[in-house]
């Protein structure tokens, strides 16, 4: 059975793309029977989505402005993923805070990129904060996710060094070049080692 990576988006998307290139070059569908089998964004406007359209790749839109709670936007959220039968989902800039019960759905097949070295610094405005507080360093994190916000697991991180002068925009493009490496290293490492379904 093939295994399918369904990739979550809400922007410029160069984290999936980055997977997505990797999949092929990697040769993915030849050793471990892996595909990206499609792209969802909960922004019509999502930059990314033209990217995996270009690919051939299936792309979705499911807004999560047409949905009056949280709980029905991840239900509607679901019923989308799982006609792809995902053996594993990659949020890769995906802007919304999931509940717990879509997290416990995808319990051990549900991964995230977060830019910093967790745990420091969870949530928004990490190039900032780094800065502020001094680092040294700043980088960014693979994990798995659990329904502590930006918590779970941690499967792999990379670091760059802070500069002097540096602001939050030249730390984080200097950080997601890193991630392009990352990410779909550790995507690579999660096919090699689940079991075929
Ligand atoms: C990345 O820095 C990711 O770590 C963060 O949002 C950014 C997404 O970039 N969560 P992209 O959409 O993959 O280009």
């Amino acid at each position: 059975m093939t295994k399918n990576i369904v990739i979550l988006i809400s922007g410029g998307g160069s984290n999936m793309a980055a997977i997505v290139n990797e999949a092929n070059s990697g040769r993915w569908a030849e050793r471990f029977g892996a595909r990206v089998a499609a792209v969802i964004s909960n922004k019509e406007e999502a930059e990314g989505l033209a990217f995996a359209r270009e690919r051939g790749i299936a792309t979705e839109v499911v807004k999560h402005r047409d949905f009056a709670s949280r709980e029905a936007f991840d239900a509607a959220l679901s019923e989308v993923i799982d006609r792809h039968q995902p053996a594993l989902v990659v949020l890769a800039g995906f802007m919304r805070i999931l509940t717990a019960g879509f997290v416990a759905h995808y319990a051990g097949r549900l991964i995230n990129i977060h830019p910093s070295l967790l745990p420091a610094f969870p949530g928004l405005d990490t190039h900032q904060r780094a800065i502020d507080a001094g680092c040294k360093v700043a980088g960014a994190t693979v994990h798995q996710v659990t329904a502590d916000l930006d918590l779970g697991p941690i499967l792999a991180q990379a670091a760059v060094p802070v500069m002097p002068g540096d602001t939050p925009q030249s730390l984080a493009a200097r950080v997601l070049t890193q991630e392009h490496v990352l990410y779909p290293r550790a995507v690579e490492a999660f096919l090699a080692t689940s079991v075929t379904a």
